[in-house]
């Protein structure tokens, strides 16, 4: 997978970006606004066991945020499962030594499209924490809406914090639901499941 963008490119993880990876990830105030899954301190160790698992998941959901041939961040989607299946998380960080330069807002518009088309989705949904400001503006000028504050929903270092529920609704964005219409309505139900 490859989407060459203004500010980036998003990307497929290779088994090379071991170390850029592991470079930019070890960094405390990017652990702060993510999940307890991702490690800190973040090491060689936790970046090739990273890339061995995203290359072997099929279908691929983690991909590399690449600026000038080197993975300094990363943006990834957790496909829900049964009735949700239409429906997906997706999570992003970027290198510190990058942030403000709307790469991520890019990353994030660009790849949204790409997993809607890919796996025929109505909606797109991310939950940052409520201090965390930089991802949430980036969500809005990514077409993101608020829809909720889960009060008290999560455990970060310690704090009970607040987390905001944003979505991507693609009916709502003219644009996509214009080009996605004939593939959402020709999405079938697996074998085995039913609604
Ligand atoms: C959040 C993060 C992804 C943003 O990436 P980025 O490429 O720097 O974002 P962009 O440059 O596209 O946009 C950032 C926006 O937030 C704004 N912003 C940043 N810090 C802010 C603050 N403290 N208060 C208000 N606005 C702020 C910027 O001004 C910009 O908005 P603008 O274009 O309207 O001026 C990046 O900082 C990061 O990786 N943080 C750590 C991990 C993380 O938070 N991941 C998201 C988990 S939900």
């Amino acid at each position: 997978m490859q989407l060459t963008l203004t500010t980036c490119a998003v990307r497929s993880w290779r088994a090379s970006d071991a170390e850029s990876l592991t470079r930019h990830a070890n960094n405390r105030k990017i652990w702060l606004n993510l999940r307890d899954l991702f490690p800190h301190p973040y090491g060689i160790r936790d970046a090739r066991a990273y890339l061995q698992m995203v290359l072997g998941k099929t279908p691929e959901t983690g991909f590399a945020i690449d600026v000038n041939g080197e993975a300094v961040g990363g943006i990834g989607v957790v496909l829900k499962p049964d009735v949700e299946r239409v429906s997906a998380e997706i999570g992003y960080w970027l290198g510190e030594s990058f942030w403000g330069r709307g790469i991520v807002t890019d990353a994030l518009s660009a790849t949204t499209r790409h997993i809607v088309a890919a796996h025929h989705l109505t909606r797109v949904y991310a939950v940052p924490f409520a201090h965390n400001i930089a991802s949430c503006r980036v969500l809005e000028k990514a077409g993101y809406v608020l829809e909720g504050r889960l009060r008290k929903s999560a455990i970060k270092d310690g704090t009970i914090v607040d987390q905001m529920q944003y979505a991507f609704i693609v009916s709502e964005s003219a644009e996509v639901a214009n080009s996605l219409s004939s593939a959402i309505s020709s999405a079938r139900p697996p074998t085995g499941i039913q609604r």
